[in-house]
C-alpha cells in the first residue's frame, strides 16, 4: 500500500475484493428512534438494514467491509461481532435455529471500522476509506438502498475488471425524481446494459438534468478517486459529493483512472431512507417470508378493507 499523495495513481487491473459501507449519518428522517440506535440498525423485519448490505457484499465476493462509522455507531460493531452470553444463553437452551442467526452476522465477513470524525458528506466518508483500500479498486454500498440480488454488484465488478475506470449502477426514475439522486449523462456501448457516463450532476432540478438516469447506492471506483476527493469542494447541501469526484473522472483514461460507466438496473431496489419508503420495504419483506406471509397477507387484505370500509 502506497501512502496517500497527489501525484497520479497507475489505474490498478486488479481484482476488487474490498467494499466501502459508509453508515456515519445521523439519520436524522428517523429521530427519535435514532437519537440513540443507528439508522443502520433500524430492523427490516427481524434483521437490521446493514446486514443485507453486508450479505450482498459478501454475495459478489467482498468479504473485505469496511465500515465508515460515527458517534452512537457502537451496535454496528457489536451487531458484526460474537456474542458470547447470549450464544451460551442459547445453547444452553438447545435453540439451533436462533443460535444459527446470532453467529451468521458475526461469521459473514471481516468488517473493519474507521471513523469519518465530522459528516461531510458521502465523498468525504469515502475519502476515510484510503488508508484501509490503498491502490485497489473498491465498491461502496449505501445501506440506504437494498438490492435484492447480488447480480448488479457482480455485474459492475465484472465491467471494472474487463474495461477499467469506474462503474455507477443507474436506473430510470421519473422526471420528478431525478432531485432526489445524482444523475448521469449517458451514451450507449457495445454491450445492452452497460453505458459510457458523460456527465453526472448531484440532485438537478428537472430541467438541468442530463437524463433521466439516476445512481443507485452501488459504485465500483479506481483509488484514483481519492486525491480527487481530496480538492473536491463542497458541492450540493454543502457536502463533499462523491458525484462531483467521479464527474472529474469521466473524461479520463483507463490509465489516470477514468473514464466512468454505467450498469443500468432494472431489478428490484429498496429505499429505506425515509419512512414511507422503510415501511413499505419492511411489509414487502415480511410478506415475501414464508414465515410471516401466511398470517400477514390475509390480515393486510382484511385492514385495507377495514379502512376503505370507515370501519375501525
Ligand atoms: C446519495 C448520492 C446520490 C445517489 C443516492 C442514491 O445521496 O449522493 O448521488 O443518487 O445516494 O441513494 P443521498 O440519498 O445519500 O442524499
Amino acid at each position: 500500500m502506497s501512502d496517500s499523495t497527489d501525484q497520479k495513481r497507475p489505474s490498478d487491473p486488479g481484482p476488487v475484493t474490498k467494499a466501502v459501507v459508509p453508515a456515519a449519518g445521523l439519520g436524522t428522517r428517523f429521530l427519535p428512534a435514532t437519537k440513540a440506535t443507528p439508522k443502520e440498525m433500524l430492523p427490516i423485519v427481524d434483521k437490521p438494514a446493514i446486514q443485507y448490505v453486508v450479505e450482498e457484499a459478501v454475495a459478489a465476493d467482498l468479504q473485505d467491509v469496511l465500515m465508515i462509522t460515527g458517534r452512537s455507531k457502537r451496535s454496528i460493531e457489536d451487531h458484526f461481532d460474537r456474542a458470547y452470553e447470549l450464544e451460551e444463553a442459547l445453547e444452553a437452551k438447545g435453540d439451533e435455529e436462533r443460535l444459527r442467526s446470532v453467529r451468521e452476522s458475526s461469521d459473514l465477513a471481516q468488517v473493519h471500522y474507521v471513523r469519518q470524525g465530522e459528516p461531510r458528506g458521502l465523498g468525504h466518508a469515502v475519502l476515510c476509506a484510503e488508508a484501509h483500500v490503498g491502490d485497489n479498486p473498491f465498491a461502496v454500498l449505501l445501506g440506504d438502498d437494498l438490492i435484492e440480488s447480488a447480480d448488479l454488484l457482480r455485474r459492475m465488478i465484472e465491467v471494472r475488471e474487463k474495461h477499467g475506470g469506474n462503474v455507477v449502477a443507474l436506473m430510470e426514475v421519473e422526471p420528478e425524481q431525478v432531485s432526489l439522486y445524482g444523475c448521469a449523462g449517458i451514451e450507449p456501448t457495445d454491450e445492452d446494459d452497460v453505458v459510457a457516463v458523460t456527465d453526472l450532476v448531484e440532485k438537478p432540478s428537472p430541467e438541468q438534468a442530463p437524463s433521466r438516469w439516476a445512481i443507485i447506492g452501488r459504485y465500483v471506483c479506481d483509488p484514483a478517486v481519492f486525491p480527487i476527493l481530496r480538492e473536491t469542494p463542497p458541492g450540493r447541501g454543502g457536502e463533499i459529493q462523491l458525484t462531483d469526484a467521479l464527474r472529474e473522472l469521466v473524461r479520463r483514461k483507463p490509465e489516470d483512472g477514468g473514464p466512468v460507466y454505467g450498469v443500468l438496473f432494472r431489478g428490484r431496489r429498496y429505499d429505506t431512507g425515509n419512512k414511507a419508503d422503510y415501511i413499505r420495504t419492511v411489509v414487502d419483506f415480511a410478506c415475501r417470508r414464508p414465515d410471516l406471509a401466511e398470517e400477514l397477507l390475509p390480515w393486510l387484505r382484511d385492514f385495507v378493507d377495514r379502512r376503505e370500509a370507515g370501519r375501525p
